[in-house]
């Protein structure tokens, strides 16, 4: 299991998504004094951390990650390299457009996963991923993705479910089994630009679910044209295994769970920053356990239980859904997700699919509400490998990352 730090070198972007979630209207690119500090205190933080903790995983986000430049991520590793206490993985989540062979050369030296934000093909995509001229993205996005593959790296795609792609389902399954892409879908949350523009590009809390559903049913179908689904594997691994298996269903995500912006500032969910009530406060200037102890963060660690999620079948495995969203959406990340209507309909849905197949669906993990639960986690059997093996027998290919991977098989 991993503790998981989103770092986000700067805010800048050379793309502007009319939906982009940035609300941080800050935007410098992180000093070296800074990154330092981040690594060290990460590293710090996380090594101290009890079992089951055995890595790290660093996300490189943003903003677009890539603007600050190739020697910014040579210095990333250097430094880790200096850090033998404890396993560390990194992954970049960009839009692609300024990936060259030097970048890929260093990726592949230094093990970086790569995961590209695509919204579908181009006429899909280009309705809101555009840049500052308003010209659709696609051609660029598809070209770095093709360069990836060319290198004979892995990669997998971020795509995000809006007003733009919903009703064309099955046209972006289509679009990645023709071009055997590992994704992860995410539905469209109500901040930054997005929120300027939510009747043009917003959801309705409970239309995410059917689009969803319908994909997840080719997917479940795909037979030898499997591709990798974050999402899919890891909402149908909760399910079969009776305990959350992303950040979105922990009851404590936030446990496990920081993002780091530019200056510094730590925050429980990348959408956070540029939201002062949110921020934990600034890692250089204190230290990160220090942090995750002050009075913000302690409020995010134990988030309130929504008395509709303590009635609700599906709490074991969603515990409220995602609490960055609940802040976005109502002000109060103590409330239930804007998507439980959704979520609701998804396990249900997963539920019926794995039943029909004849598989086990585990009863609620013991104490999952528990600070401590994941002490639990070894008593747990997972399911057998050949009982699930059509299910998610694929192991996690690099990519894929928007949501972070803290439980594995
Ligand atoms: C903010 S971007 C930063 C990294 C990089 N620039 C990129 O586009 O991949 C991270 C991910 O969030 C997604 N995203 C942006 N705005 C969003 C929103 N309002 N709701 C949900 N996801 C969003 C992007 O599509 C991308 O996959
Ligand atoms: S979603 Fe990513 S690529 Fe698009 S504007 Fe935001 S940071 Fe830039
Ligand atoms: S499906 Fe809705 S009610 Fe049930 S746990 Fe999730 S957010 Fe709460």
């Amino acid at each position: 299991m991993a503790f998981v730090a989103i770092v986000k070198p700067t805010h800048i972007c050379n793309l502007a998504c009319t939906y982009c979630y940035n609300d941080d209207v800050r935007d410098p690119i992180m000093k070296d004094n800074t990154l330092n500090r981040v690594i060290d205190q990460v590293v710090l933080y996380a090594s101290q951390l009890p079992q089951p903790i055995r890595k790290i995983e660093f996300i490189w986000h943003g903003g677009e990650p890539t603007v600050p430049g190739l020697r910014f991520y040579e210095k990333v590793v250097a430094q880790q390299k200096q850090c033998s206490n404890i396993h560390i993985e990194n992954s970049i989540q960009t839009n692609g457009v300024l990936i060259n062979e030097k970048w890929l050369k260093f990726f592949k030296e230094n093990n970086f996963g790569i995961s590209i934000s695509i919204d579908g093909p181009r006429h899909l995509h280009d309705r809101f991923r555009v840049d500052g001229r308003g010209r659709g993205s696609f051609d660029r996005v598809f070209a770095a993705i093709q360069r990836v593959k060319d290198f004979g790296l892995p990669v997998g795609v971020c795509i995000v479910i809006s007003r733009a792609n919903i009703d064309h389902i099955d046209e972006i399954f289509d679009f990645l089994i023709e071009h055997n892409l590992a994704f992860n879908i995410i539905p469209l949350n109500r901040s930054g630009s997005a929120r300027e523009n939510y009747e043009d590009v917003g959801l309705d809390a409970d239309e995410y679910g059917d689009a969803w559903i319908r994909m997840y049913d080719r997917w479940f179908e795909s037979g030898d044209k499997y591709v990798y689904c974050q999402d899919f594997v890891l909402k149908t691994r909760a399910i079969l295994q009776g305990k959350p298996a992303d950040c979105i269903g922990l009851a404590h995500c936030a446990d496990l769970n920081v993002s780091i912006d530019p200056v510094g500032d730590v925050y429980a969910c990348a959408t956070l920053s540029g939201h002062e009530e949110t921020r934990y406060g600034n890692i250089v200037e204190s230290p990160l356990v220090d942090l995750m102890h002050s009075s913000t963060a302690l409020a995010y660690r134990d988030r309130e239980v929504d008395p509709h999620c303590s009635k609700c079948k599906w709490q074991h495995v969603c515990h409220g859904g995602c609490l960055a969203r609940s802040y976005k959406f109502f002000g109060n990340h103590h409330r239930r997700d804007y998507y439980c209507p959704s979520l609701f309909k998804i396990y249900e849905h997963i539920s019926r699919r794995v039943l029909e197949q004849g598989f086990r669906i585990a009863d609620p993990c013991e104490g999952h509400m528990d600070k401590d639960h994941f002490a639990t986690v070894p008593n747990m059997p997972p399911p057998s490998r050949s009982d699930v093996v059509q299910i998610y027998s694929s192991s996690k290919p690099t990519g894929t990352i928007s949501i972070p991977v803290v439980v594995e098989m």
